[in-house]
């Protein structure tokens, strides 16, 4: 399958979620999550969810449950990340944020109800109870206190504080690298791929979300709002610390094709890896 067959796959199944509301007074609940999970957005953890699943020899429909789950998990992130207490943003995917349009008390519900609905999604697919515990539970990891909760409270804690590159690392690594690493073992533990494939994918992850978030960095600085449909400067009007901060462009861009090239490599010995190498290649150099 190809990058756009993968999105057009993902964007239909989510299509789909959370339109059992109409007529009930939950519907304005239900219309702010489909809102923001609609709006677009590359569907990158997904596909990785379901590249993963295929490559360890699984079937691509059966974890199609478990690759809207991650969507549902990452969108829930978006909207409380660019709340007033958050990063006060009020563009995402090219829209007004979540807030701005339903006001801020339903756009922190709706980040709720996405997450539980997320877990919900997995435990209730058709996939065997022990494959629906493993990626529960990868994903739970990826996102609680030592996972995208704890990077987000560290990105929070150390505004303002010049950082080392450990302290930083440290951030992104939860924030980002965590649950698109937890994408990539969803896609194994769906499967049923062992010990192998989940240290690759744990290697491929890691080294994806490091280049996927100094990249983010780079837009920050380098993009338009209209190109990346998320205000472009935010980063240093919230006073974070970032990679283009700390390193530059030049250096940036190396770290993206070292960090590229590692990913890339955690994959060697194993077959038919090719759309995720391509995958690698292309997150490098993606303009949003
Ligand atoms: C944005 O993620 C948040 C970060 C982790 C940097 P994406 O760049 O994957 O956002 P969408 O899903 O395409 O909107
Ligand atoms: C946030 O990082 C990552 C999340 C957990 C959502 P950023 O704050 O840099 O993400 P953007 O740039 O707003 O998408
Ligand atoms: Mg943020
Ligand atoms: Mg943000
Ligand atoms: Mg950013």
């Amino acid at each position: 399958m190809t990058e756009k067959d993968y999105k057009e796959k993902i964007d239909a199944a989510l299509a789909d979620c959370f339109t059992g509301a109409a007529g009930l007074p939950l519907a304005g609940l239900a219309e702010a999550m489909r809102y923001s999970l609609l709006a677009g957005g590359k569907r990158i953890r997904p596909m990785l969810v379901l590249e993963f699943c295929r490559v360890c020899g699984g079937d691509v429909e059966a974890a199609l449950p478990v690759a809207c789950a991650i969507e549902m998990l990452h969108t829930y992130s978006l909207i409380h990340d660019d709340l007033p207490c958050m990063d006060d943003d009020e563009l995402r995917r090219g829209r007004p944020t979540n807030h701005v349009v339903y006001g801020e008390c339903t756009a922190v519900l709706a980040g709720d109800a996405l997450q539980a609905e997320a877990f919900g999604t997995i435990l209730r697919s058709k996939l065997p109870a022990e494959r629906r515990a493993r990626c529960a539970e990868a994903l739970a990891d990826a996102v609680g206190l030592d996972g995208m909760c704890g990077g987000q409270y560290l990105d929070m804690l150390w505004e303002g504080k010049p950082l080392s590159e450990e302290e930083l690392t440290e951030i992104n690594s939860r924030k980002t690298g965590a649950l698109l690493t937890a994408a990539c073992r969803m896609g194994v533990a769906a499967a049923g791929g062992g010990e192998d494939l989940d240290r690759a994918a744990m290697r491929y992850g890691a080294a994806l979300g490091m280049a996927f978030q100094i990249r983010d960095d780079m837009l920050d600085v380098l993009s338009t709002d209209e190109e990346l449909g998320k205000p472009v400067g935010s980063d240093a009007q919230e006073g974070k610390s970032t990679y283009m901060a700390m390193f530059g462009l030049a250096k940036c861009q190396q770290m993206v094709e070292k960090l590229t090239c590692a990913a890339k490599e955690a994959l060697e010995g194993f077959e038919d890896t090719g759309f995720l190498c391509a995958l690698a290649d292309s997150l490098a150099n993606r303009k949003k």
